[in-house]
């Protein structure tokens, strides 16, 4: 039965949604360890996936960018004939282009499918690449520089600091501390307090380590952005994209303060010894004693509302499409002169039910888990052309 009351469809829709399962995952011999950096998905984001599609129509379910090269290349069987493919693909094998794999499939065989085309989900997996159109666009982004991946130095003896000396920003990263991380890494991998560099020597130390850990990707040298954490909540596509949540993320002191209750914390004790929200953060989550401590904001909060702006000017300068999250930090404390500062786009955010940020930012105005995957389908209907399969 189509959604109800759900963009008046007139016929359940004939869905497939495409996905990269931990299950698989670990049968094809990944590690778990792996499967967390390719940010493959739970159980539970499948299921809540395609049951909430399962409302709107029919959904044949494949698992995998190879799964579906065999059902497109397949003589035999039913046509693939889906109106649309929720494209939930991480991908993998290719490190910058896995998230571009399934698109540009899709895309050869003209069958229209939910969130970012190829192109955009190639840029955009790379955070260097993502900050240069924003840069280019003048949405703001903390100054910085590349390093070419390990992999393609011509020796080891390289002189590290020369991309930064030589960068259009060699002054601005004159000043420190600056932050260091992977390029092409997400949910934190390679991210942790010591990714901070406060003079020249620990900024050789972490590029040598960290370019040693990930030496399949480049890194990025930037200002530290020592302002308050923010992540913002997208729904649609150029201009009609609009914001559907902010939360701020404040770290609380390391250990404290017990319950973890943060409106008690002074404010001045919140930046102590915290303060980037790293890879333990992450994957050692803990919902009873949270550290950052997710924090909503009011959408017509002046912070919210200066984030949001930014959010959806880098959003569209990406070109990105249908759903998904931007996070930002403050450019300093001083809340008076304080810039939301671009830092990343997820454009395959996580959907796990009640858990992942897109689910909460929408759940917190209003938007229940089915309807947040009802909302992405009509934003990508929307902008395919609705008429198209009101005809039938
Ligand atoms: N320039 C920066 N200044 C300060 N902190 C940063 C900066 N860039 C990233 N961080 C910290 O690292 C975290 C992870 O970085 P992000 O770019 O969001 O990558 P991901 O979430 O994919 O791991 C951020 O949430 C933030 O806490
Ligand atoms: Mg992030």
């Amino acid at each position: 039965m189509p959604y109800d009351g759900f963009l008046g469809l007139t016929r359940p829709l004939k869905f497939a949604f495409t996905f990269d399962s931990y299950s698989r995952g670990l049968k094809e011999g990944f590690t778990l360890d792996q499967l967390e950096g390719l940010e493959f998905a739970e159980d539970a984001t499948v299921e809540g996936v395609s049951s909430a599609l399962k409302k709107l129509g029919t959904v044949e379910m494949i698992d995998g960018v190879k799964a579906l090269t065999m059902r497109l290349g397949s003589s035999s069987g039913s046509k693939a004939d889906w109106d649309l493919v929720f494209n939930y693909c991480e991908g993998y094998g290719a490190v910058a282009g896995r998230e571009s794999q399934a698109p540009a499939l899709l895309e050869a065989w003209g069958i229209p499918h939910t969130f970012s085309d190829s192109a955009t989900m190639a840029v955009c997996i790379d955070k260097s690449k993502a900050k240069m159109i924003c840069e280019h666009f003048k949405v703001p982004t903390s100054p910085f520089a590349v390093i070419p991946a390990r992999n393609s130095w011509p020796n080891d003896t390289v002189d590290i600091l020369a991309c930064v000396d030589n960068s259009p920003h060699a002054e601005r990263l004159k000043e420190f501390p600056l932050f260091v991380k992977p390029s092409l890494t997400g949910s934190g991998n390679g991210v942790s307090q010591s990714n901070k560099a406060e003079n020249r020597e620990q900024l050789v130390k972490v590029i040598e380590n960290l370019s040693k850990e990930h030496p399949e990707s480049s890194l990025l040298v930037e200002r530290y952005l020592a302002g308050k954490e923010l992540t913002v909540g997208i729904l649609g596509t150029g201009q009609d994209a609009k914001v559907i949540g902010v939360r701020e993320f404040v770290f609380v002191k390391e250990g404290g303060p017990p319950p973890y209750a943060p409106f008690i914390v002074d404010e001045n004790d919140l930046y102590l010894s915290q303060e980037v929200y790293g890879h333990l953060n992450k994957a050692g989550w803990d919902a009873t004693r949270p550290n950052p401590w997710p924090r909503r904001l009011e959408l017509n909060d002046p912070l919210a509302q200066a984030a949001s702006k930014v959010a959806l000017d880098a959003w569209r300068a990406l070109g990105c499409r249908d759903a998904g999250r931007i996070d930002l930090r403050m450019d300093c404390k001083d809340l008076t002169k304080a810039v939301p500062n671009f830092m990343e786009v997820n454009t395959i955010a996580g959907l796990r039910p009640e858990w992942s940020d897109l689910v909460q930012l929408a759940e917190d105005n209003g938007i229940g888990y089915d309807q947040l995957i009802a909302e992405i389908v009509g934003q990508a209907l929307k902008r395919l052309g609705m008429s198209r399969l009101q005809v039938e």
